[in-house]
């Protein structure tokens, strides 16, 4: 049975901040953001975007009425969750006029959630091929202003329909999973900015891939030349490439040359958008689809997924004929040379007000949100949600 990613979808905030514009308020050298982390612009989210109605914007791109009747597997992977009880994944159940007949819930674990929800996803298609599932990775990461974590910041949403006989990629061979109590980057219950040991968390990072690498060789027999390009959660694009010079030396000369090549490609949307946490190594997937000029139907991916705390995975995928749509990549690519450019003293004004902090009743400004999905305001301790 092959089951994997039918479709795939991603959606920002309509606002974004430049690197260069932040690294002059810094009284930073500009060229330590843009090559040292890898990072040119960052989305801003607004108070009328959260993880709900963003994963809703990137679903409504995807989802249609055959969706509607065979979805009854809803997972939200999530850090950055709107309620302490209720997940995000009912609301966005609700919202998408989605099956009654599902499960729906969230899950934590760090940058690692959706790739939990997308094993989780795999095995129900697996055993039920007549049904689907939804894959969300949904995250705004805050660091805070003038900490070292800022030019990591930034937000979105992706959205994955898993089916069987799927149309984008399938699922082509074991996973290699790690685990340990780490203290990389965690929040506590109390804070709306993540508290990281920066250099620390790079490490751990680079050491869970190389363990679950050298597991996967060892399981499979397989080598560095049975990957066309290799995927990474993209915390910051610099990561990735950590991470791929970790192992390079493996691949021949041309190899080498092809699998730099590919990963150029795949850190488009993340070096324009930032960390979306959960999203971020499916985000870097869809890019390297969409933009990569080489990728052939047949080509084996590999997928490494961290999340901090800290679980890492290594998987592989394999792309099907219709693995790029060039009607939705077009309108992604539009969706992101349209936002509008905010300074550094707007994003600040907009990062500082951010709405978990408030506590009462909130009635929001949604005028400038061009978005489908958006948050009116909160009544009640309730979020009240709002569609064009
Ligand atoms: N021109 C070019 N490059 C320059 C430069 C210049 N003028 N100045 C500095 N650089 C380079 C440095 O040499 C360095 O490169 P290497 O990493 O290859 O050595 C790079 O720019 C960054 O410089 P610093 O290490 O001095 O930067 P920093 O101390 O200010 O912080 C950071 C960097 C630790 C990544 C920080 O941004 C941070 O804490 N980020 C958040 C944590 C994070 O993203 N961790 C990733 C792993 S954890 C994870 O993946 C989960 C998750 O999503 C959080």
């Amino acid at each position: 049975m092959n089951v994997g990613i039918d479709k795939m979808s991603f959606y920002s905030s309509d606002m974004y901040l430049d690197m260069v514009d932040l690294a002059n308020a810094r009284n930073e050298d500009p060229n330590k953001y843009l090559i040292g982390i890898g990072q040119k612009k960052q989305a801003v989210i607004p108070n009328t975007q959260d993880v709900v109605t963003m994963a809703a914007n990137a679903c409504t791109k995807i989802i249609d009425d055959d969706n509607r009747k065979k979805i009854d597997l809803i997972i939200f992977g999530t850090e950055t969750g709107v309620d302490n009880s209720k997940s995000a994944a009912i609301y966005l159940q609700n919202m998408l006029g989605l099956n009654r007949r599902a499960r729906a819930f969230e899950i934590k674990q760090a940058c690692y959630g959706a790739t939990a929800g997308l094993q989780m996803a795999k095995e129900y298609v697996q055993n039920h091929p007549e049904r689907q599932a939804l894959v969300i990775g949904a995250d705004i990461a805050r660091y805070g202003i003038k900490t070292p974590g800022e030019v990591t910041q930034g937000g979105g949403a992706v959205a994955m329909v898993i089916s069987a006989n799927p149309s984008i990629a399938e699922f082509d061979g074991p996973s290699t999973f790690y685990s340990d109590d780490v203290m990389d980057f965690w929040r506590p219950l109390y804070r709306t900015e993540a508290v990281v040991d920066g250099h620390y968390s790079n490490d751990v990072y680079v050491d869970f891939f190389k363990k679950t690498w050298d597991e996967y060789k060892e399981i499979t027999g397989q080598t560095i030349a049975d990957f066309k390009a290799m995927t990474f959660h993209l915390p910051y694009p610099k990561m990735g490439i950590k991470a791929l010079r970790s192992i390079i030396d493996e691949a021949d000369e041309e190899q080498q040359a092809n699998l730099k090549k590919e990963f150029e490609q795949g850190r488009i949307y993340n070096e324009n958008v930032g960390n979306l946490y959960t999203g971020s190594l499916y985000l870097n997937f869809l890019s390297l689809i969409n933009n990569s000029d080489d990728l052939q139907s047949g080509d084996r991916i590999a997928l490494f997924s961290y999340g901090s705390g800290a679980q890492g995975e290594f998987f592989p995928m394999k792309l099907k004929d219709n693995f790029r749509n060039d009607e939705l990549a077009k309108s992604l690519d539009d969706a992101l040379k349209s936002r509008k450019q905010v300074s550094v003293e707007e994003y600040e004004e907009i990062f500082t007000n951010w709405i978990p902090i408030a506590d009462g009743d909130i009635k929001l400004d949604t005028s400038n949100d061009k978005a489908e999905f958006f948050l009116e305001g909160v009544k009640d301790h309730q979020r009240i949600y709002g569609r064009k």
